[in-house]
């Protein structure tokens, strides 16, 4: 049958044919891209000081409250390809307590659409979130280390979440500090 119809409908068959192949495609090359690896990251804490203050979320105890600002230089271009549609970066303390073996809190995070420069240079950067202790974990702590994370969000396939190799450790003061930080 050589109608209209029948002919249509076979060229959009093809088309989408085409289409969901090329996506898949588009996919799997990136699938085992490691792009933790290729973009260089150099974070540093330009001040640390912690707090110690009622904590209302936690029944008003007193718990450490940790106040950083921090460097960052980063070159991210190498995680833009043809298939990064946009990039979701975010930067965590680890660090470890008495009460704890491993604490991880997320303190800064931000979006980088696909044509926004692609390097960052941030210089005594504040967090975007409270850095809170569950107890008294931060004063002379002398082990925190700050990483940064990629989310790659594609355009079709996996959203890998890495972290970048290359960390920075530092220590909080061994004293309070009374007045506003
Ligand atoms: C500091 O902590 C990190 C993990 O959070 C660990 O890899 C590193 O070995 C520690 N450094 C020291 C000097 O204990």
């Amino acid at each position: 049958m050589n109608t209209l119809l029948s002919r249509t409908n076979a060229i959009f068959a093809f088309t989408l044919s085409v289409l969901a192949s090329l996506t898949l495609m588009c996919a799997l090359s990136t699938t085992l891209k490691e792009y933790n690896q290729l973009v260089s990251v150099k974070i540093v804490a330009t001040k640390k000081l912690v707090k110690n203050v009622a904590d209302y979320s936690a029944g008003r105890e007193r718990n450490d409250l940790g106040f950083i600002s921090f460097n960052l230089d980063a070159d991210l271009t190498p995680a833009f390809d043809w298939n990064t549609k946009q990039l979701f970066l975010y930067m965590t303390a680890h660090y470890k307590t008495r009460n704890n073996a491993l604490n991880q809190v997320v303190l800064w995070d931000h979006i980088i659409q696909r044509g926004e420069p692609t390097k960052l240079q941030l210089r005594n950067q504040h967090t975007k979130y409270y850095f809170w202790d569950d107890g008294n974990g931060l004063k002379a702590n002398d082990n925190v280390t700050l990483t940064l994370s990629l989310n790659v969000i594609p355009n079709a396939g996996l959203l890998p979440i890495s972290t970048v190799p290359s960390i920075h450790s530092f220590s909080f003061p061994n004293e309070y500090i009374t007045k506003n930080a």
